[in-house]
């Protein structure tokens, strides 16, 4: 796949959504980043079906939730029921509080969603070797789940080549995601590393013109 941009929402200006997502809409990114956060798995709580019942009626841009929840197994069907033709382009979970991975992966890919694992920056990446045919995407947090606007772990760059060396060596094709502190002057750092989907939010919200902001990532994107 090529390079692309998610925009993860938690970082917009929460009392005026519509005119952000008006900014967005003008920008080429390709997906929206919902962020789910339980205060349980992290210690914060975000948005939920509220947020979500509006989104997905609301915009095209196709949404990519990342659950950062204790108990995946038990909320992802909930979703899935709720949300059943939706513009839900992923659901990623954290491989360290999925319990019953393959059935949940299962679950997912049925309703035509992709099927992502994420990993904490203190989670080896070899964690994902043994689930890399049941998922659709492979994230690699680069801060510590919980807020937007932190800055980024440089290790976990390390882990991104890592696993992108082995899915090259095992000529496995799945886009490695990357999330946490990313903006325009370390983008091309994770890019180098192997990361196919960027995930920023102050790196984009933060900044005047959102167009301009994600046109100048794209534009550190390798050519083709
Ligand atoms: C962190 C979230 C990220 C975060 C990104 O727990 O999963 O998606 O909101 O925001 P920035 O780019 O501001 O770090
Ligand atoms: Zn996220």
């Amino acid at each position: 796949m090529d390079n692309i941009i998610a925009a993860s929402i938690i970082a917009a200006d929460f009392w005026n959504l519509e005119r952000e997502f008006k900014k967005l809409e003008k920008s080429k990114v390709s997906w929206i980043h919902y962020d789910i956060m339980d205060g349980h798995y992290v210690p914060n709580i975000t948005i939920g079906t509220c947020e979500l019942d509006s989104m997905t009626k609301k915009t095209s841009i196709p949404i990519d939730i990342h659950f950062m929840v204790s108990n995946p197994d038990e909320i992802v069907p909930h979703f899935l029921k709720r949300y059943k033709g939706a513009n839900i382009v992923n659901i990623t979970v954290h491989l360290e509080s999925c319990k019953n991975k393959k059935k949940l992966s299962s679950m997912v890919r049925k309703a035509g969603i992709g099927f992502g694992l994420a990993i904490d920056p203190g989670t080896s990446e070899s964690k994902l070797y043994r689930y890399l045919d049941i998922i659709d995407l492979a994230l690699i947090m680069t801060v510590n789940p919980g807020f937007a606007g932190q800055k980024i772990i440089k290790s976990s760059i390390n882990k991104v080549n890592k696993l992108n060396s082995y899915l090259s060596k095992n000529k496995i094709n799945i886009p490695i995601q990357v999330d946490g502190g990313i903006k325009l002057n370390n983008i091309s750092q994770l890019i180098d590393a192997g990361a196919k989907i960027i995930v920023s939010g102050s790196g984009i919200f933060k900044t005047r013109d959102y167009k301009k902001t994600v046109g100048n990532m794209i534009n550190s994107f390798p050519s083709e």
